[in-house]
C-alpha cells in the first residue's frame, strides 16, 4: 500500500468528537451518532486492557482518527524510536481513517514536557520537521496530517511565516494539513494578528481535518488579551464565525469538537456536534468558492513544476528542496504551488 493509497481513505466530511471513555455507553446508544471518532494515540499504546477493548469496539462502528499528541515533531533530537514503534503497531491495528500530529515540541534533552511548545520558523527547523514527517510517514505506512499549532510567543529567530512553513512541510513531504481553527483564534489574538486574514492565506486545500475547541480568555502584564488553547470549554462564538467561513470556502471537511478538559455530558458534547453539522449541511448543497488554494496535481514530485506566477515567498524560494531530490520515491501525492 503505499501512502497515496491511503489518502483515499479520509474521514467523512462529517463532526466527529475527541473520545472520552464516560461516554463509551451513550455514543454507541446514540440514535444520531457522531460521523467519527478521534482518540489521543498516547492513551491506547499499552498492551492492551479496557481502554483498547472499547477502541476496538468503537472502531467496527465508526471511523477513527488517531492524534498523536507527544511525538514531538518539532523537537530538535531525532524522534524516539520506541514511541514511533508504539504509534505504528496502534494504527497497524486499528486502521485509523487519519493520523495527525502537532506542529510543536515537547521532549527535550530526555525531559518530556506535558505541553506542545512552539517553534521558530527557520530553515533549520523546517528541514528538521520535514525528516520527522517523512520519518513518520514512512514507519505507519500512511499520510499524516500536521496540525497548526496555538502559540503565546513568537522567535526573535523566525524568519518564515508560519503558513508558508506549513505549506512548505506539505510540499515537501506530502503530508496533509490539520486546521485547527480555535489554534487559528488564540494564536492570532496573542500575537496581535488578524485570524480572518490566516484562514484566507492558509493552503486550505491541503486540508484534511479541522479541529474545533474552546479556549480561556485572560490578559497579561501589559493588560492586552491574552488566550489558553484550554481545551476545556465550549466553542467560542469567533471560532464559529472562522470556521463557518472556511466551510464556504472548502466545502464540507471532517471537524473534531475538541474538548479534553472538563469533559461535559455527552448531550452537551453532541450538542457541539450539532452545531457543526448545522453549518457542515449547507456547505453541502452549495458548491465551494474559487480561490488561490492548492490542488493535488501529482503523483510524482518529477511532475511538480512551480509557474512562473507561483506566489513563493522569497525565504522559501532560497531554501525550496529541488523536486528532482525526491524523484526516486514517487508514490506519495505532490501538489503544484500555484493555481492554474
Ligand atoms: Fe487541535
Amino acid at each position: 500500500m503505499t501512502i497515496f493509497d491511503h489518502f483515499a481513505r479520509r474521514l467523512p466530511a462529517l463532526p466527529g468528537v475527541g473520545y472520552k471513555p464516560q461516554h463509551f455507553s451513550e455514543i454507541l446508544q446514540d440514535p444520531d451518532p457522531v460521523g467519527w471518532l478521534e482518540v489521543h494515540a498516547e492513551n491506547y499504546m499499552g498492551a492492551g486492557g479496557r481502554p483498547l477493548a472499547q477502541l476496538r469496539h468503537l472502531a467496527e462502528r465508526f471511523p477513527i482518527s488517531v492524534h498523536g499528541v507527544g511525538l514531538s515533531i518539532g523537537g530538535e533530537a531525532p524522534l524516539d524510536r520506541d514511541h514511533l514503534a508504539g504509534l505504528s503497531r496502534l494504527c497497524g491495528e486499528m486502521n485509523p481513517a487519519s493520523f495527525s500530529e502537532h506542529l510543536a515540541w515537547s521532549t527535550h534533552d530526555g525531559a518530556f514536557l506535558n505541553d506542545l511548545l512552539p517553534l521558530p520558523y527557520t530553515a533549520q527547523t523546517l528541514a528538521r520537521v520535514a525528516a520527522h514527517v517523512d520519518q513518520v510517514q514512512e514507519a505507519l505506512g500512511q499520510q499524516m496530517l500536521l496540525e497548526n499549532p496555538s502559540t503565546y510567543v513568537a522567535f526573535r529567530e523566525t524568519v518564515l511565516d508560519e503558513i508558508d512553513f506549513l505549506a512548505e512541510i506539505a510540499r515537501r513531504t506530502g503530508c496533509g494539513l490539520l486546521l485547527d481553527v480555535n489554534n487559528v483564534f488564540v494564536s492570532c489574538t496573542n500575537q496581535q494578528r488578524d485570524p480572518w486574514d490566516y484562514i484566507t492565506r492558509f493552503p486550505l486545500h491541503l486540508v484534511g481535518e479541522i479541529h474545533l475547541g474552546g479556549h480561556d480568555a485572560d490578559h497579561d502584564s501589559a493588560n492586552r488579551p491574552l488566550l489558553n488553547d484550554s481545551h476545556g470549554t465550549e466553542v467560542a462564538d469567533p471560532g464559529w464565525a472562522l470556521y463557518a467561513e472556511v466551510i464556504r470556502r472548502t466545502g464540507p471537511l471532517p471537524t473534531l469538537i475538541e474538548w479534553y478538559n472538563d469533559v461535559p455530558d455527552w448531550q452537551t458534547l453532541a450538542a457541539e456536534a450539532t452545531r457543526a453539522r448545522q453549518i457542515l449541511v449547507p456547505a453541502r448543497a452549495s458548491p465551494a468558492l474559487p480561490g488561490p488554494f492548492l490542488t493535488p496535481k501529482a503523483r510524482c514530485p518529477q511532475a511538480l513544476s512551480a509557474p512562473k506566477a507561483c506566489p513563493m515567498p522569497n525565504a522559501l524560494r532560497s531554501i525550496a528542496t529541488p523536486s528532482t531530490a525526491r524523484s526516486s520515491r514517487c508514490s506519495r501525492p505532490v501538489f503544484r504551488l500555484c493555481n492554474g
